[in-house]
């Protein structure tokens, strides 16, 4: 199988390297990629924004299979064009993945299918989020209706910093979504779909903040773990059940049928599981830590996804130990990352057994690996125990350079107990 994977992340690269293990996968391209994916196969370069190339490259290059990444090429009708041409796609169309791309969207299919999740409303303007923040109370809970990139949500206790955050949304002419505060801890749940049916994969968990302690604003993802020691195995059946399969369903009768990652952002609250949101494709640091534990060939699991075959489908298998990746980011990042400082010490950590540096904003400047994104670097390792996994990713993190970079410290800290 010759396969063609969109997007330039430590996503595409996790999702790149797991396709190379599938004996029955012959080729990969990847379209633009980064400097850590180009050292694996063929990068060309793409505008991902625009589905008609993305349909060309693959006729061009004879596909069997296109996987896309990041939600941008799809809300552009990737899957669309790639349809039209006969060519297999891993993902949603434009009209399904608008569940990413409208919040306020989610919502009403959420509440057709009778999904649990916050209570929420849709504010056009400030006095309508006054008296919204006035109902739900603190912590205040200001969404930004469309595509924020995980940016775009403000939790705090501060009534005018909440107000602020929906006026800097109304300025340009957007809505929001303010919502009921969910307590608990978060779990991403990854359900591949074929549009029918659902498998789900190992539920890992994300650290969106910035800073340790979950302090500072929201970020893409600055680490995590899989599978969660914590979380009862029930739990992915109830979510299978109760979320994942609801919401396929629902998005089937609206005649908009869902192929490609159900991803459902959950919080176990002590009322039950809520939906925080969903997501139309894989979470990025989660897929890090997800398929690169997967033993089940990716490329014969994503084809079935994308050929309407998952019915079919056996369990899937799953390397045993846990996997625990950290997220190196540059200077400045999440409000301006600092593009273009050099990266050293990678080389080292790639040589190491259990330890994978997954490139997500880097390229080759004149022979020299630099920062080109503000999420720079995953690195992921694996062991037997949460604890040793999580040992080994921070002695990888400890030897690369990068000025003025960060990362958080206590990423899986608080799920290592002596027994995991
Ligand atoms: P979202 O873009 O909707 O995933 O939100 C990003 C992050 O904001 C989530 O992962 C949560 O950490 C936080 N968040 C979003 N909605 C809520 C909520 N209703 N209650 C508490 N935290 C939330
Ligand atoms: N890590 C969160 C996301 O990919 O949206």
């Amino acid at each position: 199988m010759k396969c063609l994977v969109i997007g330039a992340g430590a996503r595409e690269h996790v999702i790149t390297s797991a396709l190379l293990r599938d004996p029955e996968v012959e080729s990969v391209v990847v379209a633009p990629g980064n400097a850590g994916i180009a050292a694996l196969v063929q990068c060309v370069p793409i505008d991902v924004t625009d589905a008609q190339a993305i349909g060309e490259l693959a006729t061009e290059l004879d596909v069997d299979l296109v996987v896309v990444g990041p939600e941008v090429p799809l809300m552009a009708g990737a899957a669309d064009a790639l349809i039209a041409r006969g060519i297999p796609c891993f993902g949603p169309t434009s009209e399904a993945a608008f569940i990413e791309g409208s919040k306020a969207f989610c919502k009403e299919v959420m509440a057709e299918a009778g999904i649990p999740t916050a209570m929420a409303l849709v504010c056009a303007d400030a006095s309508e989020a006054e008296i919204a923040l006035g109902t739900f109370g603190p912590p205040y809970v200001v969404k930004d209706d469309g595509l924020a990139a995980g940016k775009g949500v403000v939790v705090t206790s501060d009534r005018s910093e909440a107000l602020a955050h929906a006026e800097s949304c109304f300025a340009v002419g957007g809505t929001v979504v303010i919502e009921e505060f969910l307590d608990g801890p978060e779990v991403s749940l990854f359900g591949i779909s074929d549009g029918t049916t659902v498998v789900p994969l190992q539920p890992a968990q994300d650290f969106k903040r910035v800073g340790d302690n979950d302090e500072g604003p929201n970020t893409g993802g600055m680490g995590a773990y899989s599978p969660l020691p914590w979380l009862e195995e029930s739990v992915v059946d109830e979510v299978t059940e109760r979320v994942l399969q609801p919401m396929l369903d629902a998005m089937k009768r609206r005649g908009t049928p869902f192929v490609g990652v159900l991803y459902a952002g959950l919080a176990m609250t002590t009322r039950g599981i809520r939906v925080i949101e969903f997501n139309a494709r894989f979470g990025d640091p989660e897929a890090q830590v997800v398929l690169s534990r997967l033993v089940t060939p990716l490329g014969g699991f994503l084809y079935a996804a994308a050929t309407g075959q998952l019915d079919s489908f056996a369990r899937l298998r799953w390397e045993p130990g846990f996997a625990v990746s950290v997220v190196i980011a540059a200077q400045g990042y999440p409000a301006d990352p600092l593009l273009g400082t050099a990266i050293s010490g990678h080389e080292i950590v790639e040589l190491e057994p259990d330890i994978t540096v997954f490139h997500g904003g880097t390229a080759q400047v004149d022979g020299e690996l630099v920062t080109s994104g503000g999420r720079v670097l995953s690195v992921t390792a694996h062991a037997p125990t949460l604890s040793q996994a999580r040992e080994r990713a921070y002695a990888g993190v400890a030897q690369i350079k990068i000025a003025g970079s960060h990362f958080r410290g206590d990423i899986a800290q608080n799920a290592c107990t002596t027994d995991s």
